[in-house]
């Protein structure tokens, strides 16, 4: 077996190249992030992110602009606050939106920023890359 077949086949041989469906679990790959978007949050937030989904209408809550995160930020596209609106992780606030956090946002891996690092779900940190690249 050359080095190329025997590559072709551990990727084969993968977890990912097994998953039935849909791009592999790569945070920073944007077909990932539009994926998970699509599958859970079209339906409020519109294929733009614009607020215009098929369920908006009939919310007590209109869903917010996601293009526009970081203009009504002082330009600023705030991750880690993007991540916990996802999350759902302050339990004070009173949402409209589901909280992803009691779902299975995939496993966790480490992020390092200025030399600490973060744990972090990657469907959580997917989401939230996807998003900083529609901002407007
Ligand atoms: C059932 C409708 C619904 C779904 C599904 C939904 N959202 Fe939301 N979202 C809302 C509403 C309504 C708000 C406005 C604040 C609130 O009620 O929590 C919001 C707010 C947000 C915010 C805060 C935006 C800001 O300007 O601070 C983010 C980020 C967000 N949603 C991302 C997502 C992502 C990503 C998904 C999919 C994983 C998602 N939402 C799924 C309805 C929804």
């Amino acid at each position: 077996m050359t080095p190329r077949v025997l590559l072709a086949t551990i990727s084969l041989l993968s977890p990912a190249a097994c998953a039935p469906f849909g791009p592999a679990a790569d945070p920073d790959d944007p077909a990932y992030g539009r994926a998970l978007y699509e599958e859970n949050c079209v339906v409020c937030h519109g294929s733009g992110g614009a607020g215009d989904g098929e369920l908006a209408s009939s919310l007590n809550q209109k869903p917010a602009d996601l293009r526009t995160i970081a203009a009504r930020n002082g330009g600023v596209f705030d991750k880690n606050k993007v991540m916990s609106a996802i999350f759902a992780a302050d339990k004070n606030i009173a949402r409209t939106m589901p909280e992803f956090g009691d779902q299975d946002l995939g496993d966790i891996i480490i992020v390092e920023h200025g030399g600490l690092g973060t744990p972090v779900y990657v469907d959580l940190l997917a989401l939230a890359n996807y998003l900083e690249g529609i901002q407007e």
